[in-house]
């Protein structure tokens, strides 16, 4: 993961690169740490373990100037997290300071066969061995830093997205990407280099993404080189950002994960507008693609983490309502279970960040072996979204709080309509299912709203369960992934240990668990299941454990059982995991903020997973 900032310009560059590395943050925030090329070509190299707020209060009384910098914070894969591992890394005579976002897989050979030549090593990471290489590169052959740069990334296997400076050549900064993000921001008088445009956005809207196997030549006041790896000149493709300032910060909440849970009404709005239309769902990507998707043998979904468990509510959506058969995978798995995909197979890769590193390898996969692979992302112009062949954006906006939120109930959102256009064009839906499940998606803002309302009940209930140490989450049929989602979102962003079961399945074990310590949420929305869950929190009830159930408004059977209900609006079967998730989100949420934790960069984590 890590994030990266650079700036070349006319300007102080500090304030720029912090302000950048804030941004980037949900990245990673093991370290933080800035490499600033001053008038009297001074390097100056300030790093810190912790988040870039410690970092800023390392800097306070120390030479800061310089129109020339890269930026960095950090999520450690090689060598823990302290101030010597943290980026920059310098070169052992001093003159190159480097950024990294990625892994050096042949780290060890590269170093060891460097140290023989004399270079010294400071830090345990996989990425000094990068600009201890270009610089030994560069001083054995006598050639320039881009030549060194080329010749250094030939000599490496792994991923990268990596910003160097040079004392000897202080109007530069060379740029590199390979699996890792790379944003190129073209200002009127600087230029700006970012893991994502958020950095980018106060200064331009135009924006060149770097693809794999490029480097970038950013010089002081001169237009932007491109070369690939051919070392032949780079088309120069300037994008327009449709990102807003305002996007990116809290807005008034206590946390982003907060105000990404209340926006929820106004994302699903986005990410639903022009896509009902007269009781029809109109999807552009699958109306450009009809035929593969008309013929598809089978379709495959690949994802992690949340994004997995819309993916599970996906298989669902697709197989009841086109008809087609659907298996769902971990995409880390995947890349290594020698999968069984032909050219009549749809590969479906949702992500929020559109970045995950496992999830891209899965699509370049799937795209060896000839299937079409469609994709679901967040983030525009991201890695995945390009990789892809066609795809559907679920538009909800920039999620910050590396716990995901409102992308789940987009991603959600999507796959319900992505299988309703694909039975649209297979025939298999019924004019009765689509229009009630049409009308009920464009209800689904308004019901979203109505659900927020139980903010107050559920930050009053988490006072009861602040201190547990585990939980058990329980659903069926469509509210099983909602299990497994509530309880990621509670153990990701509270540590409290949280497993989410398939209601039935407690039975056959997680059942020796119960006793009066061990809280149950279950959703139970009145669906075809609702009798048999009924049967499941009376199990729970007879071993003394407490039961926190999500029920439809009006079910006063549950309510006499469990302790205590949590009422929301009652909707198609197949979109019920998108409102029940409105209380699993909150009730994470506010549990955490009783226990203290950093609910927007919880421990251990970072949002954008570029890493194996
Ligand atoms: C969700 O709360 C997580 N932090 C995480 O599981 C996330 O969903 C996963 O890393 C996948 O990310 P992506 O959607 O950006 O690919
Ligand atoms: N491998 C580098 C390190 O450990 C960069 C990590 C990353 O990009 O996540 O410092």
């Amino acid at each position: 993961m890590c994030g990266i900032v650079g700036y070349i310009g006319n300007a102080q560059c500090f304030p720029i690169l912090i302000k950048g590395l804030h941004r980037l943050e949900y990245r990673g925030y093991d370290s933080a740490g800035v490499a600033i090329l001053n008038d009297n070509n001074q390097l100056n190299i300030y790093k810190s373990r912790g988040k870039v707020e410690d970092l800023e209060h390392f800097c306070e009384s120390k030479d800061v100037e310089g129109t020339i910098g890269i930026a960095h914070t950090r999520w450690a894969t090689h060598g823990e997290p302290n101030d010597v591992n943290a980026h920059p890394h310098c070169s052992s005579h001093g003159d190159l300071a480097l950024v990294h976002n990625g892994t050096i897989e042949n780290y060890n050979v590269l170093k060891k066969a460097l140290i023989e030549h004399g270079c010294e090593f400071k830090s345990e990471t996989d990425t000094e061995v990068l600009v201890q290489l270009i610089e030994y590169i560069k001083e054995n052959n006598k050639c320039t830093l881009i030549e060194a740069v080329t010749e250094a990334l030939e000599q490496v296997v792994g991923a990268y997205a990596i910003a160097v400076i040079d004392r000897n050549t202080p109007d530069t900064i060379i740029a590199a990407r390979k699996s890792s993000p790379l944003v190129i921001g073209i200002g009127d008088d600087a230029t700006y280099l970012a893991s994502d445009a958020t950095p980018i956005i106060d200064y331009t809207d135009k924006v060149v993404y770097l693809n794999d196997d490029e480097i970038a030549i950013i010089k002081k006041g001169e237009p932007l080189q491109v070369i690939n790896a051919d070392k032949e000149p780079s088309n120069i493709d300037i994008k327009t950002l449709k990102l807003s300032v305002s996007q990116l910060e809290k807005g008034g909440y206590p946390h982003f994960m907060l105000k990404e849970i209340y926006e929820q009404v106004m994302t699903l709005e986005d990410c639903i507008r022009g896509r009902v239309y007269n009781n029809s769902i109109v999807l552009s990507g699958v109306n450009e693609n009809s035929e593969a998707f008309k013929s598809a043998h089978r379709i495959i979904i690949v994802a992690c983490g949340t994004s997995w468990h819309a993916g599970l509510i996906g298989k669902r959506l697709i197989q009841d309502i086109a008809r087609v058969p659907v298996e769902v995978e971990y995409a880390s798995e995947f890349r290594y279970s020698n999968p069984v995909i032909t050219p009549n197979d749809i590969v479906i890769a949702i992500s929020q960040s559109g970045e995950t590193a496992d999830t891209l390898a899965a699509i370049s996969l799937a795209k060896e072996k000839g299937a079409f692979v469609y994709g679901v992302c967040n983030v525009v112009g991201s890695s995945i979204a390009r990789a892809t062949d066609s795809g559907t954006y679920i538009h909800v906006g920039p999620e910050i709080g590396v716990a995901s939120t409102k992308a789940f109930t987009g991603q959600v959102t999507v796959l319900a309509m992505l299988a309703l256009a694909i039975g649209q064009l297979r025939g298999t839906v019924s004019t009765d299912t689509l229009v009630r499940t049409t009308s009920a998606i464009e209800m689904l803002p308004a019901l979203i709203k109505e659900t927020l309302k139980l903010d107050k009940d559920i930050e009053k209930l988490s006072r009861t369960y602040t201190y547990v140490h585990n939980f058990l989450y329980l659903g069926r049929g469509y509210n099983f992934p909602s299990a497994l989602e509530g309880a990621l979102k509670l153990k990701e962003i509270s540590y409290i240990h949280a497993e989410g079961y398939p209601a039935a399945e407690m039975k056959h074990g997680p059942i020796a668990l119960i006793d009066h310590e061990l809280p149950t949420v279950v959703i139970a929305p009145m669906d075809d299941l609702h009798d048999k869950i009924i049967s499941n929190i009376r199990q729970v009830k007879a071993r003394g454990g407490s039961v926190i159930a999500i029920v439809n408004k009006g079910d006063k059977t549950i309510k006499s059982i469990a302790d205590f209900t949590l009422e929301i609006p009652a909707v198609p079967e197949c979109l019920s995991p998108i409102i029940a998730s409105i209380p699993l989100q909150l009730l994470a949420y506010h549990i955490a903020v009783k226990k203290g934790c950093n609910v927007d960069m919880p421990r251990n984590l970072a949002k954008s997973v570029t890493v194996e």
